[in-house]
C-alpha cells in the first residue's frame, strides 16, 4: 500500500486520507472559499509575491479573514515540497464551518485552510497542439476571485473534452474571456493579443509573465478585445496557466488555426518561458 501524502488542514500537517472537513464547512455547503495555485520549480515557489497578492485579493472581495501572513504561509508550505520534481502547491480557505445552513455571512468563525503539494504532471502532446471549441461564458460576472465554485467551469470544461478538445475558449457577447483554467492569447495581424484583465476572467499569473516576456524580447503584443470573428482569423492561438504553461491550440471548433501547425511565435514564447523559469529559480536559491 503507498503511504497516503501529507497535507495542511487547520494548522496541523496530517496525512490526506486522516484529514476531515465538518459536513457545516460552508466551503461543502455553498463553495463559500477561494484558493491558490503556485507552481513549485526545484523546490523554488515560482512568483510567490504575485500569488500571495492574487490570494489577498480574492479574500478582500469576498470578506474571508486572511488567517495569515506572506511569510507564515510560505512557513506552511515548505514541509509539503519535494524539491526533487516540478510541483504545484494547492491551498484554499474557506468561510469556514457554521451551526447553521444560512447564506448570509455567520458570526464568529474561524476559516478553513487546507493545503496539498502535487507533481506537475507533463502534458502529453504539448509540442503538437491541441484542439479547442467556442462555448458560450455563462459563468458569474465575479470571474476576478479565484472562488472554489467552479461549477461553471467544470461543465464548460466537460463539454469541451465530450468534444475531443483539450480546452474552451470561452465567449461573452462575441468577445473572448478566457479559458475554462487558463487565459487564451492570438497573434493577429503580428500582435499577441489577450483580453484586458476585467472582472470576467482570472488575472493569470502566467499571463503576467508572458507580457513581461513580450515586451522584454520586443515582441508586439497589446491587451485587447478579442471577438470570436476576429480569433478564427488568429495566425496562432494559445492557453496560458500555471499547471499547462503555454498551450499552442492547433484546431478551433473543427477547423485548422492557420496552417495547423503550431506557430512560430509559440515555439519562441515557449523557449523564453523556459529560460525564464530557469533563472528565476536560480535566483531564488
Ligand atoms: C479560469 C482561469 N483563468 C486563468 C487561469 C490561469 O491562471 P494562472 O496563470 O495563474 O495559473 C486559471 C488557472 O487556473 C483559471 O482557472
Amino acid at each position: 500500500m503507498t503511504k497516503s501524502k501529507k497535507v495542511f488542514l487547520n494548522g496541523k500537517y496530517i496525512a490526506a486520507d486522516k484529514a476531515n472537513v465538518s459536513v457545516m464547512d460552508r466551503g461543502f455547503l455553498f463553495g463559500d472559499g477561494i484558493y491558490e495555485v503556485i507552481p513549485v520549480y526545484q523546490g523554488n515557489l515560482f512568483r510567490f509575491d504575485s500569488h500571495l497578492e492574487r490570494l489577498e485579493n480574492s479574500l478582500n472581495l469576498t470578506r474571508i479573514e486572511n488567517p495569515y501572513s506572506r511569510e507564515q504561509w510560505r512557513e506552511i508550505m515548505l514541509p509539503l515540497i519535494d524539491s526533487s520534481k516540478d510541483q504545484y502547491i494547492y491551498f484554499q480557505v474557506t468561510r469556514g464551518a457554521a451551526e447553521k445552513r444560512d447564506h448570509a455571512f455567520p458570526a464568529g468563525v474561524k476559516p478553513t485552510v487546507f493545503m496539498m503539494c502535487n507533481d506537475i504532471a507533463p502534458f502529453n502532446g504539448k509540442e503538437d497542439g491541441v484542439k479547442a471549441i467556442s462555448l458560450i461564458d455563462n459563468r458569474w460576472s465575479a470571474c476576478n476571485i479565484k472562488a472554489i465554485a467552479l461549477l461553471g467551469n467544470i461543465l464548460l470544461r466537460q463539454q469541451a473534452v465530450e468534444h475531443d478538445c483539450a480546452e474552451a475558449i470561452l465567449v461573452r457577447e462575441g468577445y473572448v474571456t478566457e479559458g475554462s483554467a487558463s487565459n487564451v492569447f492570438a497573434v493577429i495581424d503580428g500582435i499577441l493579443i489577450t483580453p484586458p484583465k476585467n472582472n470576467f476572467i482570472l488575472a493569470g499569473i502566467t499571463r503576467d509573465v508572458i507580457l513581461e516576456l513580450a515586451a522584454a524580447n520586443n515582441i508586439p503584443f497589446a491587451e485587447d478585445v478579442i471577438s470570436l470573428d476576429a480569433l478564427k482569423t488568429a495566425s496562432e492561438i494559445w492557453f496560458a496557466s500555471s499547471t499547462r504553461e503555454i498551450l499552442p491550440v492547433i484546431e478551433l471548433d473543427g477547423l485548422p488555426v492557420a496552417n495547423g501547425k503550431v506557430g512560430q511565435l509559440w515555439h519562441r514564447m515557449n523557449e523564453l518561458l523556459q529560460a525564464y523559469k530557469t533563472s528565476y529559480a536560480a535566483s531564488e536559491k
